[in-house]
Formats: C-alpha cells, structure tokens, sequence
C-alpha cells in the first residue's frame, strides 16, 4: 500500500534525523506564535505577502491578506502569511524581466519548502503574476491568484488619464515642447490617482485577463479596480475555495492543460494584449513540458479578431472593462472558438463560469465577433533569415501601410548607442529607413528591457514622422504602439543574425506573409560573422548576473532559466484543429 503524502503540519518536515522530533519541534515552535492545536489541524492555506514599500502596484496587498485569511478560516482553514520577492517595473535595476525568474524561483521553493496545502498568489505589477504562476506550477500544490488590480484613471485639465499610455505621450509633449516643466510636473501628481496597477492594455492588465481564461483565478477577479469593495469580496471567496482546492487536490497541472493555454492565448489576441503576454506564457507553460507552437499561435491569430476597445489601441480603460463586466463578455464573445471544457479553479469547466456569468447587457467596450475593433488578432510572428528563432509585431498598433516594406538599416548596437546617436542633428537617417536596436534581447541587455519602442529621431519627428518600422530583440510596453518588430530571436548577444545587420544595408519586412530579411548575400554574412565577438558584461562571473547570463532562454522559450523548464516536452499549444 502507498503512504498518504503528508499533510499540514506535518508536510515536508526540516530533516534533523528523527522525523518525530521534526515534527514536536515545529509545533512547539508554532505554539510561540499563539496557534492552538485545533487550528494547527486544519488545512493549511499559504498566502504570499508581495507588499514592499517599493512596489507602488501592490499597495493594497494588506487589505487582500486580510479578506484571503477571512475566507480560508470561514471554509475551516488556517492561513498563514509568508513574504515573497515582489518586483515592481520602475524600481528595478535593470529591469524587472531580470528580476522575474528570481521571482519565480523564490516563489517555487517557499510553497514547497513550507508545511501549506495549497496557496494563493497575490501578485499584480507585470512580471509578479507570471513569476508566481511560474514557480506554482512548478511547486505543484494547488494555487490560485489574486491580483491586485488596475488602478481608477486619472485626469489632468479635464482630461481622463492612464497609467503608461498617458505617461509616454505626455511626456513627449514635453519633449516637443508642447508641455512646460510646471505642468509636466503636475502630470506626474495626477497620473496614478489610486493604489493598483496600470489601468491600460499593459502587461499587468493583460496578465490578469489571460490568468483567468488559463483557470488559474476564480471568475470575475481580473479587472475588479483595487479600490473597489468587490476586490476583497473576491479575495475572501479564493481564500475560501483555497481551502476546497487543497482538499480536492486541484493542483496547477490539471487546471493548466494545453486547452487552458490555448484559451489564454485567445484572450491575448482578443484583447489586443501586451507582447509580453506571450512571452510570459511560454514560461508558465515550459514549467510544465508544454511548448507554445508559434506557427500554430499565428494561425489562432489570423481567426480571433480584437474584441476589446481599450488603451493604447483603443479607448476604454479598465475600470470600465470592469463595468462592461470584466472578462465574462470577452469569454462569451469568444466562447465557439475556446476550449469550453477546460477546468478552472472554482472545480468548474471554463464552459459553464462563462454560462454562470450574468447575461451581457448594452455595453460598448466588448464588441462581438461580427463587429471587432481589428479583424484579427493583434500580435503576428514573422521568420526569415532575420529572425530564425521568431519575432513578433503588434500589427494592430502598426501604422497599417508600413506592414509591407523596405528600406535601409540604421543601426545603434546597444541602448546607450541608441541614447547617445539618436537625437544627433548628423545622423542620416530618412523616414523609410528602418531603425535596428540589438544587444537588448534576454542576455544583451541583460534582461531584455521595454526597449523596442525606438522613439522616432527627433530631426524627423520635428518633421512630423509619427511611425516608422523599427526592429529590435528587446521588448516592449503593451501601453506603446508603432511598426515595431520585437524579440528577434536568436538574439544579436549569442550571435543571432541582428548582430550581422550593418548600417545601409536593405531590411524587407512582410508582414501578410510573415517575413523579416536582411538582404544581404549568404557569402558576406558568413564573412561578419567570422568577425563578431560576443559580449562580456561587467560583473557577470557571480552572484544572479552569473546564473542568470548562464541560463536564461531566449524570448520563444519564455526566457526562463533552461533548468527550471520541465526537462521533457509533453504537449504543444495551441491544440491542432479537429
Ligand atoms: Fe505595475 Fe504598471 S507599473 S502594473
């Protein structure tokens, strides 16, 4: 007969040699805080504090905790509270892609190193809810995710304002000109008017929108504002079903299936969601041997048009998603195309949350499948001898008639290259040039910054060039917009063929039929490479640079660390059409 794996308490004991003096030790060590035995019998729910004075996002973190604990002692659970890395876009040097799998790694070893029988996440700022779901589906113990959600608009001289949509476009007003110090000034008072998280189509917003089409949230909890009462209510029902989900045994990899990621694909496209979206998916989905298909991911998008009318490619923000009804009518818009019988949280298929949710009432930020925003999904992958690897473009943020173009490379080889030439009066540089960033992928930068948004040179931007075709192996902000191709792949650090591109050479970019090319001949490419030397980064031979320069992934395989992937690939998502 197989033992029973532990539970409670007594789960994964500290090993001194004697497992029942492991287990009289911890319990006695737990009666110094105050537990009585009935409580220590009870299952146990983990909940990660992510709250740090340094990540504004996560502000309201304490609430939550408070309504989680709530909701697990009402279901006859004992919580218990333990802190976590929390990692926050502006205050993280160099980046917080860099930070995301230290993230993922200390979240994956607290849940399994500590006596909890299941756990819910609260994260919210971009790279949290990845890194959590990351290191809970690696962790194996039942999860579910709270997010802190978007923030309330803000408003300037009559004008509504979003966090970073708002924050770019001000803030080249002001470069121009157009906008003085004082007000600028007065800008950044106003533009984050309440705790949460960026209330545009950022990586945040589309996280949390993707999180509960995986199954990984239980209905209706992606775009509750944080302010709003319901957020707690919603808090205080997880922490409940926490309880349910331990008993059940309801762990990550039956709720994250192939279908489940493919359904969280189709919100991405529909949504019109962040890039990064993509790339944070295959990491979740490496930890459990599932491989994101991106020619499949491609075909998704050419059938799953844009349904949602929000910041930076449309108009709305996320409080009125949350009005409009949250997630519930993009997921019955979308419901023929989605996997229905995928299994959420709450123990109940995607299919019947979406028949559960109150019926759709007159509202204008979903649109149905007849009447999209854009008729197809928002994000394409393009190949070619640019881009063995894969790279993406937004199309739908893309100036519509540069999708199909060519033109001569202007090259800056890092950001401070970039930073220095950029604004240069002498640089030659026309408006059917094609801007090239490298050295800002994964390992480049390192930590492949949001840096694919290559402003427009200011002697043409003077000009009134508003877009031109940039590409890059970095990232970019799902609040930006432009004809930029982002996360070539291979990158230009490891040798990807960006690294060859010379200043004049000719870039053809064809978007329809999905190409990226330098044409240049094979013979001089073979020639630049037995040139190129590869980068060193200062200070890269300790500490988390090393692990990380050693082995982070490029962008197609979720720039994970190649060791924390599940070893064997068992699955391939999307799904093959029948
Ligand atoms: Fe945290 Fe935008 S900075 S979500």
């Amino acid at each position: 007969m197989t033992e029973k794996p532990a539970k409670g308490m007594r789960q994964g004991l500290a090993n001194y040699g004697d497992a029942g003096f492991s287990l009289f030790l911890r319990k006695a060590m737990i009666k110094g805080m105050g537990y009585s035995d009935d409580a220590l019998d009870r299952p146990i729910v983990g909940i990660t504090d992510t709250f740090s004075g340094f990540n504004a996002c996560h502000r309201t973190v304490p609430d939550l905790i408070r309504a989680i604990e709530r909701g697990v002692m009402h279901a006859g659970g004992l919580p218990v509270v333990f802190p976590t890395v929390s990692v926050h876009e502006a205050f993280s040097h160099p980046t917080s892609m860099f930070l995301r799998n230290l993230m993922a790694m200390d979240t994956e070893e607290m849940i399994r190193a500590q006596p909890m029988d299941a756990v819910v996440l609260i994260g919210g700022c971009d790279k949290t809810v990845p890194a959590q779901l990351m290191g809970a589906a690696s962790a194996g113990k039942p999860a579910a995710m709270v997010v802190t959600g978007p923030m309330m608009t803000g408003d300037f001289k009559g004008e509504r304002l979003g966090a970073c949509t708002d924050c770019r476009r001000l803030w080249a007003m002001h470069r121009a000109g157009e906008i003085d110090e004082a007000e600028i000034d007065e800008v950044g008072g106003r533009l984050m008017p309440t705790a949460g998280t960026c209330m545009v189509m950022g990586t945040a917003s589309t996280m949390a929108l993707m999180t509960e089409a995986l199954g990984m949230m239980l209905p209706g909890g992606a775009a509750i504002p944080a302010v709003h009462a319901d957020r707690l209510r919603h808090a205080e029902a997880t922490g409940a079903r926490a309880v349910r989900m331990a008993e059940e045994g309801l762990t990550p990899d039956k709720i994250m299936t192939p279908a489940a990621f493919e359904n969280a694909l189709r919100m991405l496209l529909a949504i019109g969601g962040s890039t990064n979206g993509l790339v944070h998916l295959a990491a979740i989905a490496g930890r459990l041997g599932i491989e994101i298909d991106l020619e499949a991911f491609d075909r998704l998008g050419e059938e799953t048009p844009v349904l949602v009318d929000l910041k930076p490619s449309g108009q709305h923000y996320m409080e009125d998603l949350f009005r409009a009804g949250g997630a519930a009518p993009i997921l019955r818009a979308l419901a023929p195309m989605l996997r229905l019988d995928a299994l959420t949280i709450s123990g109940r298929s995607l299919g019947a949350e979406i028949d559960a949710a109150p019926a759709d009432w007159g509202q204008t930020v979903v649109r149905g499948l007849d009447d999209p925003i854009y008729p197809k999904g928002g994000i394409a992958v393009l190949r070619g001898n640019l881009a063995p690897g894969g790279a993406i473009i937004k199309q739908s943020a893309a100036q519509q008639d540069l999708l199909v173009h060519e033109g001569r490379a202007v090259v800056f080889d890092s950001l401070e290259d970039m930073a220095l030439r950029l604004d240069d009066p002498d640089l030659d540089v026309k408006p059917d040039d094609v801007l090239v960033l490298r050295n800002a992928g994964p390992k480049g930068a390192p930590g492949m910054p949001e840096a694919g948004y290559i402003p427009i040179p200011r002697k043409l931007a003077s000009r009134g060039v508003k877009d031109m075709v940039r590409i890059s192996d970095a990232r970019m902000s799902g609040t930006a917009f432009g004809t930029i191709v982002l996360h070539i792949s291979p990158e230009a650090a490891i040798g990807g063929p960006l690294a060859l591109v010379r200043d004049g050479d000719r870039i053809a970019l064809d978007v329809p039929g999905r190409r990226l090319e330098l044409l240049v001949g094979e013979e001089e490419l073979r020639r630049r490479r037995s040139e190129w030397n590869p980068l060193e980064h200062a200070g890269s031979d300790r500490g988390y640079l090393k692990l990380y320069l050693d082995h982070v992934t490029q962008a197609e395989r979720g720039c994970d660390f190649d060791f924390l992937e599940k070893p064997q690939r068992i699955a391939r998502t999307p799904l093959p059409t029948e």
